[in-house]
């Protein structure tokens, strides 16, 4: 049998790393007789909040849900735009259209690939009710300054967490610096379930009241619609439980991460590569993302190597005829569009691996 590739993700290696304590949930949600927001439910979102420092977590079915909820939660009366980036995969355009509002999109910047400031500033307007802030490739951005300058003109911030969870400045968490946020706990994920889920994070009472409501078809109590726009949205036993033994873990997978990319970044010195930095516990380091005029040639260098790549994402939002966006230009989104793609990163990769994708990227010269 000849060298096996090296995967840009394999889920199975972290299955059987806590295969153990995955049996040991398992076993004791089915003898509880709980399958739905139960005993796990609960205590995983303590947990959660526990871990980030927030006031409320509320866990439900997928992250596109956590952000579509979250915007119906915090959207001003009478305003009806989404102004968020058009390079994060299309879930935020996808969750905004779902909650009934229009989206429209600022440019990121060249380096972090993140919401730019001057962008943002330039295309606030009181339509405006929400901006939502990807924190891509799990990359806290620069979040502080966007968040007053929207406040500003009384918007409302969502940050979505779902390539950042664990992600730190100075102690303080992503999705603890806007008005609300969003997460998933969808299997490739830095905090991984075994299926679907995601989470709502706030500080706001009423925001996380009107979330808990949302989530559960609008009802205020069993069988009362109190609020329109209710949904179902929620986060099995099984998942809750299995989301426990692994959140215990998310800081020393993250620092697993980080190291594969300085790693990677080391190799890539005086190379055709760029290594986009995840340098610092503000980086949850979810992707390895590499930048190249050369990108096609690259790509099939590497795959001869036996390195797998994608590209994480490759077309931007605003040019996916299915999500009917408005016609923009944004320049540096699209510019990145053509060059990035995504090298492994994630935390069962050997070391053994990593020196081979590193060998990989020396070879590049
Ligand atoms: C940045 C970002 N936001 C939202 C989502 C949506 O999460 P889900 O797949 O759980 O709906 C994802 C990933 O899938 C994501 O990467």
């Amino acid at each position: 049998m000849g060298i096996q590739d090296i995967p840009l993700n394999d889920l199975s290696r972290g299955i059987a790393r806590d295969g153990d304590a995955l049996e040991l949930a398992y076993k004791s949600v089915l003898s509880s007789g709980w399958l739905v927001m139960g005993p796990n439910h609960d205590a995983f979102q303590s947990e959660l909040s526990a871990y980030l420092g927030v006031e409320h977590a509320l866990v439900v079915a997928s992250g596109t849900d956590a952000l579509e909820l979250a915007i119906k939660a915090v959207m001003p009366e009478g305003r009806e735009i989404v102004l968020t980036a058009a390079n994060a995969g299309g879930y935020s355009t996808t969750a905004a259209r779902r909650a009934g509002f229009r989206v429209r999109y600022a440019d990121v910047d060249t380096d972090s690939l993140c919401l730019s400031v001057e962008s943002v500033t330039s295309l606030l307007t009181r339509e405006i009710g929400v901006v939502i802030i990807t924190h891509l490739y799990g990359n806290l951005t620069d979040i502080e300054a966007l968040v007053v300058l929207c406040h500003s003109f009384g918007i409302r911030v969502v940050e979505d967490c779902a390539q950042s969870l664990g992600a730190r400045r100075r102690g303080r968490f992503a999705g603890t610096f806007g008005d609300i946020s969003a997460t998933s706990f969808y299997p490739t994920k830095n905090l991984g379930a075994l299926g679907d889920g995601g989470a709502v994070m706030t500080d706001n009472r009423e925001y996380a009241d009107k979330v808990k409501q949302l989530r559960q078809y609008g009802w205020s109590t069993k069988y009362q619609v109190a609020l329109p726009g209710g949904t179902n949205s929620r986060l099995d036993e099984l998942q809750a439980a299995f989301l426990r033994t692994r959140l215990p873990q998310l800081d020393t997978f993250n620092a697993r991460r980080r190291s594969i990319v300085a790693q990677y970044a080391a190799a890539a010195i005086d190379g055709p590569l760029h290594v986009l930095p995840a340098d610092g516990e503000h980086h949850a380091a979810h992707l390895a993302v590499v930048r190249s005029s050369r990108r096609k040639e690259l790509r099939t260098r590497l795959a001869e190597q036996g390195v797998q790549t994608d590209i994480h994402f490759p077309v931007p939002d605003h040019h996916q005829p299915g999500l009917c966006a408005p016609a923009q230009s944004l320049p540096a989104t699209e510019q990145a569009s053509v060059e990035i793609f995504s090298i492994p990163c994630f935390p069962e990769l050997s070391d053994g691996e990593i020196d081979r994708v590193c060998a990989a990227i020396g070879n590049l010269r």
